[in-house]
């Protein structure tokens, strides 16, 4: 076998667990935050998003997933244009075959997810960054704690600050653990007391009440469910796992794993657009 074959398949593989990896993020992502359409006023989806935005093994994975689709998106685009540089000019006319129109299609759909992630990282990921606005939330119970391990005096200040602008009560969480909903703005004074985090339950509120991003975010899901419908059955090839006895079971596995996902994911906006 040839280098550059052993180049193009080693790619593949790399193209194919990198993907399975996302596959499993998804999963996860999509089981976190389905916690936002429990009627527990955010309660749930706070606790797991906060534990998220905290622990460090997160953080890490958070660094491996980032790796894993820079890895799965370029080493895709490498593939791609090798293919179409791979094949003669007559065969590119008349390539009208199952295989191009799926790989046309994957590239479509990919194109189409990445420019959703950007916009995805503008709505949440950015704003827990700074880089974009949404809405915030300050433990209230750690700046109970500042105020009794002798801080008093600097919580009481800063507080007295931040109460002027804000109603604060009004912004207490159910259980009391969080002010949350606030804006920047009013949570500025607070960023010496505590730490000011992202309030996700209220960022996701603010977005999906509106039908525009609902509909963006739903019928990206659909696009997302094409993607995978063909990527999960392509990476099993690759990582040479199809077999004639095992086909029908991937393909109930594929078709179970896309339900999952798409109608898990679709759930949240539709429920803040017609329940909230
Ligand atoms: C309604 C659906 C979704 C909601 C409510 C949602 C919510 C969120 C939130 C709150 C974050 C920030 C998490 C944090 O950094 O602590 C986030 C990050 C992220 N989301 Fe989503 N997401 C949704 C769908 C998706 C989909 C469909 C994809 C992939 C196609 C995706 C990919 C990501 C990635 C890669 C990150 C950054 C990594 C991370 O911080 O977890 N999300 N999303």
């Amino acid at each position: 076998m040839n280098l550059p074959k052993i180049a193009s398949i080693s790619k593949k593989i790399v193209v194919a667990l990198a993907g399975l990896f996302l596959a499993l993020f998804l999963l996860v992502h999509m089981g976190i935050n389905l916690c936002l359409v429990r009627p527990d006023d955010g309660q749930w989806f706070l606790a797991a998003s906060d534990f998220m935005g905290s622990n460090y093994v997160v953080k890490v994975f958070e660094i491996v997933l980032f790796a894993a689709v820079f890895v799965h998106i370029v080493l895709n685009i490498i593939l791609y244009i090798q293919n179409r540089k791979a094949r003669p000019v007559r065969y590119k006319r008349q390539s009208k075959t199952k295989t191009s129109s799926t790989s046309r299609l994957m590239m479509l759909s990919g194109i189409l997810i990445f420019l959703f992630l950007i916009l995805h990282f503008f709505n949440f990921f950015f704003v827990k960054l700074g880089w974009s606005d949404g809405k915030y939330m300050v433990n209230m119970e750690k700046v109970n704690e500042c105020a009794l391990n002798g801080e008093e005096e600097v919580v009481m200040a800063k507080f007295a600050d931040f109460e002027r602008g804000v109603d604060w009560k009004s912004h207490l969480s159910k259980d009391g653990k969080w002010i949350y909903n606030l804006t920047s703005e009013e949570a500025e004074p607070l960023r010496g007391v505590e730490k000011v985090k992202a309030d996700f339950y209220h960022v996701a509120a603010d977005l999906f009440t509106q039908p525009l991003y609902s509909i963006i975010y739903l019928l990206m899901f659909i696009v997302l469910g094409i993607h995978l419908t063909h990527a999960i059955p392509s990476a099993f090839q690759t990582l040479g796992l199809n077999h004639n006895k095992y086909n029908g079971f991937i393909k109930w596995f594929t078709w179970g794993y896309v339900a999952v996902i798409v109608l898990g994911f679709s759930a949240i906006p539709v429920y803040f657009l017609f329940f909230f």
